[in-house]
């Protein structure tokens, strides 16, 4: 049995807690619950009644609890701004962190800080698949590979509030009609513009350990109702064609249903390395 620990009580949060305390994630147990939002830990302490785990808001507090000190595994899945303000620490404690807000770690020099972290305290990064599939496909033939292609498309809904239409004024989301090309080019400024909407890109980039080969297009399309993926990669080992057509998660339309089992599937096998499937 293993003591989780969630910094982010939103969407997947509230599912991966969930899902432990009904015991449906059976090798695990909540030790403690990190949210800004003080509704939302309102939220877990009525509803998580099995395993009670203590809620904080604010990082002085919660890194000098005995929950924290008794956690080894802890999931990020928050923001981009909760990945600079914990994860360096509970790197540095040699704890095992799974990593949601994948987009802020196509940042070199921060990579390469955690990464130091974790090999001098014996600490885990680990970044899940998330909303996309073939990450165990890529990673194998990383070092093989000419080309690497994503276009997500997705529904207007499930983009607004991206910087990127604070830049581009003229485009109104909610005028849209027919399916636009928004953006097309390399990794680290699509997360500049739409940092909730592409982690999946950031997870590939890392998967192949080299950014550069990585050309990505988000795609507006009043039209479709999920979250499309198609990742196209080339080189000399053949060719992949990998198409994810995800629901959006009802409680928010930016996360798909896929990246919240993802999430559970994360924590099983963070809790149970008994048999490992896949590369
Ligand atoms: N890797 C993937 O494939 C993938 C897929 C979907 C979402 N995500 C990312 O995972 C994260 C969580 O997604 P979600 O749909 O659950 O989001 P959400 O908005 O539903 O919930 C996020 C929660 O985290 C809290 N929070 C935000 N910043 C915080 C901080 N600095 N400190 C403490 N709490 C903070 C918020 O109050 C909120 O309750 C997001 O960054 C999202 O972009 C990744």
């Amino acid at each position: 049995m293993k003591k989780v620990g969630i910094i982010g009580f939103g969407t997947i949060g509230y599912q991966i807690a969930r899902s432990i305390d009904k015991r449906i994630l059976s090798s695990a147990r909540l030790g403690f619950i990190v949210d800004s939002s003080h509704g939302r830990l309102e939220i877990a302490k009525s509803t998580l009644t099995n395993d009670k785990p203590q809620t904080f808001s604010d990082a002085d507090s919660f890194f000098h609890s005995e929950e924290y000190i008794d956690t080894p595994i802890v999931v990020e899945s928050a923001s981009g701004v909760a990945v600079r303000q914990y994860a360096r620490h509970i790197l540095s404690d040699g704890k095992y962190l799974i990593i949601f807000s994948v987009g802020e770690l196509v940042d070199d020099t921060f990579m390469k800080e955690l990464e130091s972290e974790a090999v001098e305290h014996t600490g885990v990064i680990h970044i899940p698949t998330g909303a996309i599939a073939g990450i165990d496909a890529i990673k194998s033939v990383r070092n093989h590979l000419d080309q690497l292609t994503i276009s997500t498309t997705k529904n207007p809904k499930s983009l607004a509030g991206a910087p990127y239409f604070d830049i581009y004024k003229n485009i109104h989301l909610h005028e849209l009609t027919d399916r636009r090309v928004l953006y097309e080019g390399d990794v680290r400024r699509a997360v500049e513009l739409f940092p909730s909407n592409v982690n999946v890109f950031a997870a590939l980039a890392l998967a192949t350990g080299n950014i550069t080969k990585i050309k990505v297009r988000i795609i507006v399309d009043p039209n479709i109702q999920v979250n499309r993926h198609e990742i196209d990669v080339k080189g000399g080992f053949g060719n992949l064609q990998i198409v994810v057509n995800n629901v959006p998660h009802p409680e928010n339309p930016r996360t798909s249903t896929l990246a919240v089992l993802s999430a559970l599937e994360a924590i099983r096998s963070a809790c149970n390395e008994t048999i490992k499937i896949g590369s």
